[in-house]
């Protein structure tokens, strides 16, 4: 198949095209390079069966012409990370409600199969003790920007799943649970464990928010990946929505420790505010363990990677990279 990926230059992205590519595939990588990295691609620049097209996805002639040429999209290109995002609500709304609906009526048009990467964010601050693809939204005023994140994510979900029930088109949403891997961004704007890891491996005090009690699933970047590719592929995915998360619950501050000991560093652990490092208009999520059974039944997937192993695969990355 040719296979159109967005966002195909960052993180997930672009360990997806390697998936891919290794699976025999021809990828196309559709990315403005605003968060991700050639570096993250460059690797396959021999391999004829890649290509790279530097560009917006609110670019509706250039989304229109890659989906026509494609077979099967994923679209993962958007706006990530706590930080990005109170930072620049503006354009994480324009980017990834209006460049999500660009990408979905493309595929819609030409009736390719599409998978659309959401996230538990989606969820809010519901404090179920499993959050099902089925429970409700539990979100803050609209005056906290991280809330647009999530309400982006929704509006993406609402397209997609109206494309796919007055358009035909096919399509399956994935849920993302905090994913972690190699080529995280180091400067840690979207992730905890690159920040964790940066800060073990320089020596640095490791800063966890609040009380550290708030806690997390995070799911290894192989898992993420695979959860995608079924997503696309299992005909009973199509119209559904599914967490893709490994269901192992951790604390910040166990995850701290974690980091600590696997890297040998011996940072302390300080306490840093919210509002230290997002200001005061801040609100978290407590809790977020995900439900599983759902992609189990439907994808039969199940994520493998224990956190303490992928863990060390991630830190390894890093330490290499120095
Ligand atoms: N990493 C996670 O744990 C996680 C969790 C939940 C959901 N997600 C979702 O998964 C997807 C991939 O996330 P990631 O962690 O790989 O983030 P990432 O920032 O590494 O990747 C996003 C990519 O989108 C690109 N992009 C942004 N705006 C664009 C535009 N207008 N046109 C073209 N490209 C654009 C960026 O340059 C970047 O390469 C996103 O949709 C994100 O919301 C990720």
């Amino acid at each position: 198949m040719r296979v159109l990926v967005t966002g195909g230059a960052g993180y997930i992205g672009s360990h997806l095209a390697d998936r891919l590519l290794a699976e025999g595939h021809t990828v196309v990588v559709v990315d403005d390079l605003s968060l991700g990295k050639v570096a993250n691609m460059q690797h396959n620049f021999e391999n004829s069966r890649f290509s790279f097209v530097e560009g917006d996805i609110l670019d509706a002639r250039l989304i229109g012409d890659l989906v026509d040429q494609c077979d099967a999209i994923y679209h993962l290109a958007a706006v990530v990370g706590v930080k990005h995002v109170l930072n620049d609500p503006l354009q994480t709304m324009i980017t990834n409600v209006w460049g999500t609906g660009v990408v979905l009526e493309a595929a819609a048009k030409s009736k390719r199969r599409a998978v659309l990467a959401s996230s538990s964010e989606v969820y809010g601050k519901g404090a179920v003790p499993r959050l099902d693809e089925d429970d409700d939204r539990v979100l803050g005023t609209t005056q906290v920007s991280r809330w647009c994140y999530s309400t982006g994510k929704a509006l993406d979900e609402h397209l997609a799943l109206a494309y796919h029930r007055q358009k035909g088109l096919p399509v399956a949403i994935v849920r993302y649970f905090n994913s972690y891997g190699p080529r995280l961004d180091p400067h840690g704007y979207g992730s905890v464990v690159a920040k964790f890891i940066n800060q073990a491996l320089d020596g640095q005090p490791i800063t966890v928010h609040g009380d550290g009690q708030q806690s997390r699933c995070f799911t290894y970047i192989d898992d993420t990946v695979e959860g995608t590719v079924l997503a696309a592929t299992v005909d009973a995915a199509n119209g559904e929505v599914l967490n893709i998360a490994r269901a192992e619950e951790t604390t910040i501050h166990q995850l701290a420790e974690t980091v600590r000991d696997a890297t040998g560093s011996s940072s302390e652990i300080t306490s840093v505010p919210y509002e230290a490092e997002y200001g005061k208009l801040f609100e978290d999520t407590r809790r977020r363990v995900p439900a599983v059974e759902k992609a189990e039944r439907v994808l039969r997937f199940r994520a493998q990677v224990p956190l303490a192993k992928g863990l060390e695969r991630t830190i390894n990355w890093f330490r290499d990279k120095r």
